[in-house]
């Protein structure tokens, strides 16, 4: 019997004090690829402490790729990317070129990393304007929210597009503090403008991660640019029902989250060790008075179609795949190679999961089906295969909506009529009316190539019909 679970969690309250946080020096920031960074309060003598253990143990344990998966890769990816392979290839085996994205967290209060993030160079390639030009619904009611400024205001004033500044996040202040904290935090809800805010670098700089901070929200979180993509194409609006049908670790939740407010967004993840990370990201990113609309549901997502038939307004399936990166650094020959022999059973788990969420999503309503994986036999195949099942899905256009608008920072590539069977070159530099074919409506894929190093990430939006 099908049920979904009640995230059982003490969440935090929103502080209005955050930590002090020092400017840090761009030395620091440069090429530091340890995924556990240090807490950014660090003062500078710990810093560049710090920042040289980091370096030694980077030299002491950088891997090399996994020689059985990288021949695979070789072998298929020639075939599938043809001129595009070499490139991509040495961008994945680079790990010293990988850019790294920093999305901001709209439940916390974010203006010391925003200027930290700006006085190092890092740029948002999300302004508001392109958001509401890529999302044609009508904007947000929560956006109209007049409220006054000023000493007893809740909230400083939002900034419109005119502001100086671009970077409009309303932030408390002290006055709140005669509210209780639950009333402070469902104000606050209700008068944040959803945005979904990410910064990058032209260069491959990583900015710190952030330690956990007891009773606080997290500011930020650090992911690859491309899978905030599949989030944008699901046009999340507020008071919609969302599924994230396999959710762990909870990145494109938390997008999700800063995207709009949702009436539910139900986050499922089957896997109990990674349901417990998911857990811990959804508790230090969102504030305690989402507890009742952000769920945890532990099933397997085949059967969610079955249970929940014609529930969601909309389902993210960013699916399990061979996630090239990460595949390529396996710890050892015995692990890649086992992985590959997984990869075969992958796309009929991913096309049960496309099916599920189909089944799952209202008459009207949106799929978007992502990996993070060039092969082609997990992307445009696997939705080929369930649309050729589903006569009520239709495909839509990511070119013009998200490829187009955003070539500037990420190389994308359609899918072509045959992909997988023969070299093509492909377009990287996509213009108005290059491509416009039912194959291309099947998705568009993210390929690293040097200078924007994004991917690989490939997404597909299917609507079903009324
Ligand atoms: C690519 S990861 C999802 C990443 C996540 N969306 C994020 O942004 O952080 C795929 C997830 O699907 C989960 N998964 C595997 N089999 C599944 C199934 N049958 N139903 C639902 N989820 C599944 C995996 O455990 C894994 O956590």
């Amino acid at each position: 019997m099908f049920s979904v679970h009640q995230f059982p969690r003490s969440w935090r309250l929103i502080s209005f004090t955050t930590e002090k946080l020092t400017s840090t020096p761009l030395w620091w920031l440069w090429s530091c690829h340890c995924h556990t960074g240090p807490d950014v309060v660090l003062q500078p003598s710990e810093q560049k402490r710090a920042f040289n253990n980091q370096v030694t143990k980077r030299h002491k344990t950088e891997r090399s790729p996994c020689r059985p998966v990288l021949d695979l890769f070789d072998q298929q990816y020639h075939q599938e990317l043809g001129d595009l392979w070499p490139s991509a290839r040495s961008v994945l085996l680079d790990r010293q070129s990988w850019q790294y994205g920093v999305m901001l967290n709209r439940f916390a209060a974010v203006t010391d990393v925003t200027q930290i993030l700006q006085s190092q160079g890092f740029s948002r390639f999300l302004p508001q304007t392109d958001v509401s030009t890529l999302l044609t619904d009508a904007p947000s009611p929560v956006s109209n929210v007049k409220y006054q400024t000023g000493k007893d205001s809740l909230l400083s004033p939002h900034c419109s597009s005119k502001c100086p500044s671009d970077d409009s996040h309303p932030q408390p202040d002290s006055t709140s503090h005669r509210l209780s904290q639950d009333i402070q935090s469902e104000v606050l809800l209700r008068l944040l403008r959803p945005s979904l805010q990410c910064y990058i670098h032209q260069y491959p700089l990583r900015f710190p991660s952030q330690a956990h901070r007891p009773g606080q929200l997290k500011q930020y979180y650090l992911l690859n640019a491309a899978s905030l993509l599949p989030v944008l194409a699901l046009h999340i609006r507020d008071r919609e029902k969302v599924l994230d049908l396999c959710s762990a670790p909870g990145g494109k939740a938390i997008a999700i989250m800063q995207c709009a407010n949702p009436a539910l967004l139900c986050c499922n993840e089957p896997d109990q060790h990674r349901r417990d990370w998911l857990a811990k990201t959804l508790e230090s990113f969102l504030p305690h008075s989402l507890n009742s609309k952000v769920i945890v549901s532990a099933q397997d997502g085949r059967w969610f179609g079955q249970n929940e038939a014609i529930t969601y307004d909309k389902v993210l399936v960013d699916a399990p795949c061979s996630n090239d990166r990460s595949w390529l650094y396996s710890c050892s020959s015995q692990q890649g190679e086992q992985r590959l022999k997984e990869r075969a059973r992958l796309p009929a788990l991913q096309a049960q999961l496309l099916r599920s969420a189909l089944s799952a999503v209202r008459p009207g309503g949106l799929v978007v089906y992502s990996t993070c994986t060039l092969s082609s036999s997990e992307n445009y195949a696997v939705v080929e295969k369930v649309l050729d099942d589903f006569p009520e899905a239709e495909p839509e256009d990511l070119w013009e909506e998200i490829a187009i608008p955003l070539s500037k920072y990420f190389a994308f590539s359609p899918a072509h009529p045959g992909h997988g069977q023969t070299s093509h070159k492909l377009s990287l530099q996509p213009q108005n009316g290059t491509v416009s074919s039912y194959h291309h409506r099947l998705g568009i894929l993210v390929v690293p190539q040097p200078g924007k190093t994004w991917g690989p990430m490939f997404l597909s939006r299917i609507r079903r019909r009324q």
